[in-house]
């Protein structure tokens, strides 16, 4: 890459919180056959040629583990020149700087680097002549309009400010972690008008998108310079129908806009809200809601699966995990968009990646993001909790860290492409081998710091957690946790070196020794329900049959109710229905009170909520420290609906070849499910008729067909049953 020979420029002793502009004006006195501009910075930049956006790419350059890491993008700009050019370069902190919450307790290292620019543009001439301007002591440089701005601030912009340009100045950085960029750039995706514009009882304006979503606020005016725009978001409304944003936390979550002298349009250029309204908190006289619309924003990434049913609420449900996807798939995969957290948590990332792998085509988004992952392990084999782990730079313990092999797993059975594995099979290997490091037990995994079954509601009655801290946690042992994940990352990594033609013997006797590990000191104290479910799910018990039915025995006592929290609901259904309890599954899903997935559309949901009850029955909030309403990892449970109710499985790799048994439910009327595998089209679909279940399949591939326990083997083609 020619951005090598550039330099690092900065602004001289920059003090005030304005965002830099970087400039170079230069001509082209000949006809030019290619333009590349090649660039990067330490924040997120927009550039511009002779005033025009380059590129498409939204917070360019994405997050990744900045220190070993840092895309380049490349542009074709050769339509954008003229004779005379100005390249323009703005370039504000973005996820580089100061993303740092204050809950962390953590100091980011590059927390205040001043905004540094590099980028070589490559000019060719049509006579072969070959110029390049590269980053360096003749660029100038000036404050922009944008006077503060950070991913969790929002955005202050003052358009009547003039530019004044100085020299910029080289710093010494390095340039080793410079790499082409890697993952599906973030995109301007969709549009989203207001729904309804209002006054709350304590008299404030509200503009009421109907969807809560991940992007910006886009505006059109007519004013005079000087007269102020000011816009806070929020994802609900308080029991009283008032804005409410004390769950954003420190995320200050605004946009301030100063406008200039007539008519202007404007969004905001270097950071992104999770919303569904906005509250107008100063505007022009005469504006109106009619001059705003929400840009969502998020990777570029193929649609491939879809759920329909005949229940408008089931419906909405699957419509909420879409939406939770898009907006936590912005570059990395996060836990919330919106409070001042929006971090690469792993395990958020691994239990909702099955739902992920099937409603989209996230190959090229993971590759990058599991790259950061290698990057950012310690060289002893941990992973952190948050990749890119600038953050909160510690391990993830179970369930979190095993991110490293569930997640390339799942590529693999979903694409069938072992490159993923290929990839990433000395991580695993380096994690594997790092758990007994720190262990208390032989064989197991004790003794360590885990989020617990993170959200569980299995807390025995009456009993009051020690601190707050604790309460969040659910009542499963944490030894139980990590055992279960550390043999299950083992058995991850004997599948995939076979599948590499590695030799894993070790690994096989290491996985059968955790596994009788196990049996002798869980197996006779499986109390709460994911301690059940994980021991089922990762095969850890001789009775499996007697192990599930008292698991479902369990749900029906308690009400039909699940308590398992973040860990253990993935993987609920999937074990229920696996030894003929289906029927709770079903009971569990379409449950509408709280516990269950129907309560928050109850509520009037349009994305996941991090807690069944964010909005309790009587309106009142969860909390306001920890509630977020745009957190997938419990519509995890779509993979249970295109893999058991409509029945898809792969029989190989990729679907290659394919399995087909639907779960129908009589308490629905319909079902349709549809994949679009690499190998081509499924479709699953059944539905209740008088004269009993009609089913209706299409498949790309050689299937087998389960109905009623009845199997066939069919080729390519539809089928009616
Ligand atoms: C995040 C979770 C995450 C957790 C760790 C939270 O603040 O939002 O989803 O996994 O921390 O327990």
């Amino acid at each position: 890459m020619l951005i090598q020979n550039a330099s690092w420029i900065t602004m001289d002793g920059a003090a005030s919180t304005a965002v830099p502009v970087f400039r170079r004006t230069f001509s082209c006195g000949k006809p030019i056959r290619t333009a590349i501009l090649e660039v990067t910075c330490d924040g997120v930049y927009e550039a511009q040629m002779n005033g025009r956006r380059i590129g498409n790419f939204i917070l360019a350059p994405g997050w990744t583990e900045y220190r070993k890491r840092l895309q380049v993008q490349a542009y074709d700009v050769k339509d954008l020149l003229k004779e005379e050019n100005t390249l323009e370069i703005t370039v504000a902190n973005g996820w580089y700087r100061r993303t740092n919450a204050p809950w962390t307790g953590t100091k980011n290292p590059d927390e205040f680097l001043p905004a540094m620019l590099i980028a070589a543009l490559h000019l060719t001439m049509e006579d072969g002549a070959e110029e390049t301007i590269l980053t360096d002591g003749g660029w100038e440089v000036s404050e922009s309009t944008v006077t503060l701005s950070g991913i969790f601030i929002g955005e202050d912009a003052d358009m009547t400010r003039k530019p004044a340009f100085v020299p910029a100045v080289v710093r010494d950085y390095p340039k080793d972690m410079l790499i082409p960029q890697e993952g599906p750039e973030v995109h301007e995706q969709e549009t989203v008008w207001p729904r309804a514009s209002f006054r709350t009882p304590r008299g404030e304006w509200v503009i009421d998108f109907g969807q809560n979503l991940t992007g910006y606020m886009a505006f059109e005016l007519d004013a005079r310079a000087g007269e102020r725009l000011s816009i806070s978001t929020a994802e609900v409304l308080d029991k009283d129908g008032n804005f409410y944003t004390a769950n954003y936390r420190s995320a200050r979550s605004q946009l301030h806009y100063i406008c200039r002298e007539g008519h202007q349009s404007y969004k905001p250029r270097f950071t992104f809200f999770g919303f569904r309204y906005l509250r107008i908190d100063e505007a022009p006289e005469g504006f109106t809601a009619e001059q705003i619309r929400a840009v969502v924003l998020h990777s570029e990434m193929r649609r491939t699966g879809w759920l329909e049913s005949s229940d408008p609420m089931l419906n909405q449900l699957f419509s909420n995990i879409i939406w939770s996807q898009k907006g936590n798939y912005l570059d990395i995969p996060t836990d919330c968009p919106q409070r001042d957290e929006r971090y690469g948590w792993t395990g958020d990332g691994q239990i909702f990646c099955r739902a992920g792998t099937l409603q989209y085509d996230v190959r090229q988004f993971f590759r990058k993001w599991l790259a950061d992952v290698r990057a950012a392990q310690h060289e002893n084999g941990w992973v952190p909790e948050v990749v890119p782990s600038l953050t909160a730079y510690k391990p993830g313990g179970g369930a979190w860290s095993d991110a490293v092999t569930i997640i390339p797993w799942q590529l693999y059975e979903t694409y069938g492409d072992i490159s993923f594995l290929a990839d990433m099979y000395d991580a695993m290997e380096k994690w594997i081998a790092y758990i007994p490091t720190v262990s208390t037990t032989k064989d197991l995994w004790t003794g360590c710091w885990t989020y617990g079954d993170w959200l569980a509601l299995d807390w025995p009655e009456g009993y009051v957690p020690a601190t707050i801290e604790l309460s969040k946690r659910g009542y499963s042992s944490d030894d139980l946790i990590c055992s279960a994940f550390y043999a299950n990352s083992v058995n991850i990594v004997i599948r995939a070196g076979r599948l590499l033609g590695k030799d894993v013997s070790e690994y096989e006797a290491l996985h059968s020794r955790i596994v009788s590990a196990y049996k002798e000191r869980f197996g006779g104290c499986l109390n709460t329900q994911t301690e059940k479910v994980l021991t089922l799910h990762f095969n850890l018990t001789d009775e499996p049959q007697v192990l599930a039915d008292a698991l479902a025995e369990q749900i029906r006592n308690c009400g039909m109710k699940l308590q398992t929290g973040l860990v253990g609901t993935p993987y609920l259904l999937h074990e229920l229905s696996r030894y003929g309890h289906t029927d709770t599954a079903w009971s569990l899903l379409l449950r509408k009170e709280y516990p269950g997935w129907l309560y928050p559309v109850s509520r009037g949901a349009t994305t996941m909520w991090e807690h069944w009850d964010g909005i309790k029955p009587d309106g009142t909030f969860w909390d306001d420290d920890m509630n977020s309403y745009n957190h997938y990892a419990y519509g995890s449970v779509a993979d249970w609906v295109f893999g058991v109710a409509g029945g898809i499985q792969p029989a190989e790799a990729g679907y290659a070849r394919a399995r087909i048994a639907p779960h129908p439910d009589p308490r629905l009327n319909s079902l349709c499910a549809v994949l679009d595998t690499v190998h081509g089209r499924i479709r699953s679909f059944w539905k209740y008729t008088d004269s009993g279940i009609r089913y209706e399949i299409d498949t790309p591939v050689r299937t087998e067909v389960v109905l009623n326990g009845k199997i066939r083997t069919v080729e390519k083609g539809k089928y009616l049953f």
